[in-house]
């Protein structure tokens, strides 16, 4: 069923399809809506049903606090699905920063390979039938038949009009539904149904500054895309890689860190792992520090001042919770130079 969504403040009514949430729906239609996670969990979108009917792919989802469930007509755009014509008032953001950004679609892609890199962690890559556009540290929500829908970050950049295959770096939750399905369930040459690409953490480009990139975890997909973008498109600029793994086998990918070394990046590694050998495995040897600690506490130890720089944060949301206020407390960065995504897991 199509239904015509008003949003306050917006003149022109928007068209809502079928299956298609209120932040895709004023995505498509130009409007700068608030949106960080579009999974439910970071509350950024927000906004009150003045009049309609909404359905809620999460009803229980943890971006509403029990205060707005008792006011009872405050919803998350990325979570609600109109079942009748609408008014939302939303908070629509003055300045514009989406015109860079691709209009998300819903597009069916085919998995080409699922290789594993470690025991919990694997690279998944899609192929799609036709190219599709996103920016460097974006992602997009991969959906199982049952309807789960989680954010998945795109590992690279989208490198010109011609992108028809895209890496995942997805670690496996124990008893999780989207881990189950993608890492027990989903074959090789099955279809997986996407929507995106979403996300404001991306690469800036054009900026002069220099810039520090710093990844907890699965954080290295989106981490990665950022760090070749900054590097292919500004050779002159200083680029910090920050990688922190809780042990020596959840550092992935070497091949890549290598060639993001060769372009210029100062990689440095955080092991958590109390027992992680001081004496680096081989292959180590090309970054530039291998410490056993937080990835934080390194970044602040290696920085007392960090105004100058734009910073790119991505991994668990306790991690980028922490390392946003140590950095803008303790550091000097500027918030408005913050680009991070919070993996709500
Ligand atoms: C912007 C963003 C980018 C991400 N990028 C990556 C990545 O590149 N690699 C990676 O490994 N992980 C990434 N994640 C985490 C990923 O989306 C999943 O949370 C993770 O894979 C675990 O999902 P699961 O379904 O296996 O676990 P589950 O425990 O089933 O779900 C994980 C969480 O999803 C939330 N959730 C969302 N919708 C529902 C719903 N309808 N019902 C119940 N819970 C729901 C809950 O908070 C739950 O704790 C990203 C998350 C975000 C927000
Ligand atoms: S809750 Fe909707 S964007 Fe995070």
């Amino acid at each position: 069923m199509t239904v015509t969504v008003n949003f306050r403040g917006h003149e022109e009514p928007v068209t809502c399809g079928p299956e298609e949430t209120l932040l895709r729906a004023g995505l498509r239609a130009g409007l700068a809506l608030p949106y960080e996670c579009a999974s439910g969990g970071c509350g950024s979108c927000r906004s009150q049903l003045v009049e309609g009917e909404v359905k809620s792919l999460w009803p229980d989802a943890g971006g509403l606090s029990e205060r707005d469930r008792r006011r009872g007509n405050r919803i998350l755009m990325c979570q609600s699905i109109p079942t009748a014509d609408c008014t939302v008032k939303a908070p629509i953001l003055d300045r514009l920063p989406v015109s860079r950004e691709a209009v998300p679609e819903r597009v069916t892609s085919r998995l080409l390979g699922r290789e594993a890199l470690s025991p919990d962690t694997a690279l998944f890559t899609l192929d799609f039938s036709s190219p599709i556009d996103f920016l460097p540290g974006q992602f997009m929500l991969l959906e199982s038949p049952d309807g789960v829908r989680r954010a998945y970050s795109m590992a690279h950049p989208a490198a010109g009009n011609d992108c028809t295959t895209v890496e995942f770096i997805i670690r496996a939750k124990p008893g999780g539904a989207a881990s189950s399905w993608l890492f027990d369930k989903v074959q090789v040459g099955d279809e997986i149904l996407v929507e995106g690409p979403y996300g404001r953490a991306y690469a800036q480009s054009g900026s002069e500054r220099p810039a520090l990139c710093i990844a907890g975890g699965t954080g290295l997909a989106p981490i990665l895309a950022i760090t070749e973008e900054l590097l292919v498109e500004n050779q002159t600029r200083p680029v910090d890689l920050y990688i922190g793994a809780r042990m020596a086998r959840d550092v992935v990918l070497h091949d890549r860190l290598a060639r993001l070394n060769e372009l210029g990046a100062r990689v440095a590694v955080s092991v958590e792992d109390p027992d992680f050998a001081v004496n680096e495995p081989s292959g180590w040897a090309m970054f530039a520090a291998s410490r056993v600690g937080r990835v934080i506490d390194h970044v602040a130890e290696d920085w007392s001042d960090l105004s100058d720089h734009d910073i790119y944060l991505a991994g668990p949301a306790g991690m980028v919770d922490a390392a946003l206020r140590a950095l803008v407390r303790e550091r000097g960065a500027f918030s408005d130079r913050l680009f991070f995504d919070r993996f709500i897991v």
